[in-house]
């Protein structure tokens, strides 16, 4: 996985979906999960008191998958008063994180069994994700060994629904790596797998009162980020969410108390007339439908140079009929449902209206049970006319001339956002043009612009879509550490 930021560290394993082998392995791992009613609850270093339980169901099926004992503001107040920071040597936390990376991978039965279930993820995207939580693991464990500064204290960690276990597990190890207490609120629609992530923390070594588990909805992320004793909050989310938050954290005592926040955007990619039109579909293709466009990287906005848009926009169509859309436990299924009712109606209503207007280019047919949005592509003047992010598989095309190029990375650039950018050309002095005038943090060229890869693509963004710095990179530890305000001199 490219170069290794923070010396010797072990890759996570993979499993090779085309190989006979493999599949046999995952499908006798996952077997006996595929109907076990599963368990999420508050993880605390004290007495839980819980809600109103509440069903988890399968966003494909509508299957009950488990039960969530949601926390009630007790379990909150208990959470903060039991947090200690974690006072292990550098050494043996990152042993232990890298134990909870070994567990991870022995457990891939059942992770891989809730990635379908609760979370609706093929298999690919499945192996993609365990891989990058065990990544995360080991990148922060290794970390730890370059640090010198001492932990901030009590850090909250808010996770969304769409990388529940890569994005929740890497929040926590990078705070615990750096020795901190953890409190972790994941999203409402993943609390299983959060709960199961949590358990095998605590099996490696972690201590209870260093990792807490507070599953719920918003509020329970309301109550802590405003509450004083927090010394940090590590939010990956919506921009709107973390603007809440924002607010709420400006009520702190302590005003040093940082926010890592990773959200939206508005990603756009470009094709010129130079571009390999075969590379070019497969990529928009993997960049937008991929996860039922269900990822902040994910391409929202394609701009193709006019003279070749006819004949790409005909090819993608031609791929688009391909691909499979099922329920994912099914491993030959290429796009799950959508996360839930809510998620779905959103996204149903963009599509109505650009229907209404004679703008629909391209419709799949969805599965008639379960929260699915076929793949669509919709025609747009540009993406101003895009007023924010619709998280599913939802493409908007429009095109461009060669002597348009500036206006259209300012048209990017205006969005406010700036998260990934996907550029599809042969010159390469377009390149280095382009990315010398795009404000994002991550560009991809003549490939698909997600799936960045821990140690090797660090991942964020900057203005609306995020403060950095980037999760899996060299800087981000750092930020879960405090700067000594003192200095002694004699
Ligand atoms: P969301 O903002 O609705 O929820 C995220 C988390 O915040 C959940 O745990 C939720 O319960 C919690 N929350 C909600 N209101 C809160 C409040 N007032 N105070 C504290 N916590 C609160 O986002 P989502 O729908 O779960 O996730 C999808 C969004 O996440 C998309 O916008 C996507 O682009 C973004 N995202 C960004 C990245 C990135 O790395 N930049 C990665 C994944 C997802
Ligand atoms: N890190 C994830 C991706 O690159 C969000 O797609």
């Amino acid at each position: 996985t490219g170069p290794n930021l923070f010396g010797a560290r072990r890759n996570s394993r993979g499993w090779d979906l085309t190989d006979d082998a493999d599949l046999a392995d995952i499908a006798a791992a996952r077997a006996p999960h595929e109907a076990t009613l599963f368990d999420a609850r508050p993880r605390l270093a004290g007495p839980v008191a819980g809600g109103a339980r509440i069903d988890i169901r399968n966003p494909a099926t509508g299957a009950h998958v488990g039960n969530l004992l949601p926390a009630a503001a007790p379990d909150v107040e208990t959470a903060l008063s039991a947090a200690r920071i974690w006072d292990a040597a550098a050494p043996e936390r990152a042993e232990i994180l890298r134990r909870a990376a070994d567990l991870y991978e022995a457990e891939f039965g059942p992770i891989f069994a809730l990635l379908a279930r609760e979370a609706g993820k093929s298999q690919s995207d499945a192996v993609a994700e365990l891989r990058e939580a065990v990544d995360f693991l080991r990148y922060y464990a290794t970390g730890t060994e370059t640090l010198t500064a001492p932990p901030r204290g009590l850090f909250v960690c808010i996770s969304p629904w769409n990388f529940p276990l890569a994005i929740f597990s890497g929040q926590i190890a990078a705070a615990l790596a750096a020795g901190n207490a953890v409190i972790a609120k994941p999203a409402e629609q993943t609390p299983l797998i959060a709960t199961l992530a949590v358990d095998l923390l605590h099996r490696a070594g972690v201590p209870q009162t260093a990792l807490q588990l507070l599953p719920g909805d918003g509020t329970v992320g309301a109550a802590l980020t405003r509450d004083a004793r927090v010394n940090g909050v590590a939010f990956t989310g919506s921009t709107e969410t973390a603007l809440k938050i924002r607010a709420a954290m400006a009520d702190h005592l302590d005003p040093t108390a940082p926010l890592i926040a990773e959200t939206g955007g508005l990603n756009a990619m470009l094709v010129d007339s130079t571009a390999l039109p075969e590379q070019a579909v497969r990529d928009i293709l993997a960049s937008s439908f991929q996860s039922a466009g269900q990822r902040c990287s994910a391409l929202r906005c394609l701009y193709v140079q006019e003279d070749i848009a006819p004949h790409l926009l005909d090819m993608l169509a031609g791929a688009m009929d391909e691909l499979v859309l099922g329920d994912p436990w099914h491993l030959t299924t290429d796009i799950g449902p959508v996360i839930d009712a809510e998620a779905q109606a959103g996204i149903r209503a963009h599509i109505d209206t650009a229907r209404a207007e004679g703008r629909v280019v391209k419709e799949l047919a969805a599965p008639e049970i379960g929260t699915f949005i076929a793949p669509t592509v919709i025609r747009v003047k540009g993406i101003a006319q895009m007023q924010r992010e619709i998280f599913g598989p939802v493409l908007h095309v429009a095109t461009f001339k060669a002597s348009e190029i500036d206006r259209v990375i300012d048209a990017v650039n205006a969005t406010g956002f700036g998260l990934t950018f996907g550029l599809h050309t042969r010159i390469d002095d377009r390149v280095q043009r382009i990315v010398e005038r795009l404000h994002v943090g991550n560009t991809y060229v003549n490939r698909n612009q997600i799936g960045a890869v821990v140690g090797s693509q660090p991942f964020g963004g900057e203005g609306l879509s995020g403060t950095g710095p980037k999760a899996g990179g060299p800087e981000y530890l750092t930020r879960f550490t405090a700067t000594p305000v003192s200095t002694v001199s004699t």
